[in-house]
């Protein structure tokens, strides 16, 4: 009743893991799919090797949770070994990747291909540096960036290519377009909203690198809404992620339009099994409703 399919990826229902949890290792994404993942979508990885900002890094709280991990990672090079073991107990694997320009975003792709994933998610949150350009705007709120470095990977790579977009834009409609006119084969949508938190004792702002990234429950509207404008925007399948918790708000996210749901905070709040939860919870909600397959949800809230 979940199968589905995306971008030619066959998958066993429409839930991921979404990129940045519990996903720095094969073995932990394993268990993941094991739990009901249909496929996972890794931490974000760059050319080089980065640690990351310092503690604390993530903060959780009953609705939200707030990270400031500063993409820290241990470079694509060495993820290949991760992406091998995945593919190797053929787990439908998407590989996030980030960089600083177009070519660089190209570069990685390469790679992420070479070592066997089956799409790239382009992380396009994070600063734009060129050559001549060393402190950049964050490459996701300009659309004829991300329309470029989009249409850079796509001639580049054979794999699809799937935007990853950031709702901390005037307009997150006009990027998806921008992204769909680079030929991406899908795209991502939210990544976490930005905020901050203050010790009203400590009189500073709580996370080492003071702003952060909201995610979790308290972001499903922002989300929904993301999706709802993007579905009427474009005609490119779309991931919808964003606070994601229960099988109801999986659902809601399919009939904003979404055509796969990845879930990534609600593993802290439900466990590594969540998959399986949302997934019994969706199946249960169909037969109350007599609603059998993920067609005849996706995007009806439009009708
Ligand atoms: C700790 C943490 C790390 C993340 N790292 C990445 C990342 O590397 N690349 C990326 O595109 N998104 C990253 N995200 C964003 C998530 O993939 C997702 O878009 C966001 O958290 C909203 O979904 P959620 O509410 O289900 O967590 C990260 C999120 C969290 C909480």
């Amino acid at each position: 009743m979940l199968k589905t399919e995306l971008c030619g990826l066959a998958l066993k229902n429409p839930l991921l893991l979404s990129s940045g949890v519990l996903d720095l290792t094969a073995p932990l994404m394993k268990r993941a799919y094991e739990n009901g993942a249909a496929a996972v979508i890794t931490k974000g990885v760059g050319l080089t090797e980065r640690t990351g900002h310092p503690n604390p890094t993530i903060i959780g709280t009953d609705n939200y949770l707030m990270n400031a991990v500063g993409l820290s990672n241990p470079s694509i090079f060495k993820f290949k070994d991760e992406i091998k073991e995945l593919k190797k107990n053929r787990i439908p694997t998407i590989v996030n990747i980030y960089a600083e320009n177009a070519e660089k975003f190209a570069k990685t792709a390469l790679k992420a291909q070479e070592y066997g994933a089956d799409a790239v998610e382009l992380n396009v949150s994070c600063p734009n540096i060129t050559k001549d350009e060393m402190v950049g705007q964050i490459i996701g709120k300009n659309p004829s960036l991300v329309e470029e470095i989009t249409r850079q990977v796509k001639e580049t790579v054979k794999i699809p290519v799937i935007a990853k977009l950031s709702p901390n834009v005037d307009d997150i409609a006009v990027i998806a377009r921008a992204a769909e006119k680079g030929g991406a084969d899908a795209v991502s949508a939210i990544n976490t909203v930005s905020g901050m938190l203050i010790n009203i004792e400590a009189k500073r702002p709580i996370l080492a690198n003071k702003s952060g990234g909201v995610s979790g429950p308290a972001i499903k509207p922002i989300a929904i809404n993301a999706v709802y404008q993007i579905y009427e925007a474009v005609k490119i399948p779309i991931i919808g992620v964003g606070g994601i918790t229960t099988g109801r708000d999986a659902i809601e996210m399919l009939m904003a339009g979404a055509t796969a749901v990845a879930i990534g905070s609600a593993v802290y709040y439900r466990g590594l099994d969540v998959f399986r939860k949302i997934e019994n919870e969706m199946l249960q909600w169909m037969k109350e409703n007599n609603t059998r397959s993920i067609k005849d949800m996706i995007g009806v809230a439009h009708k």
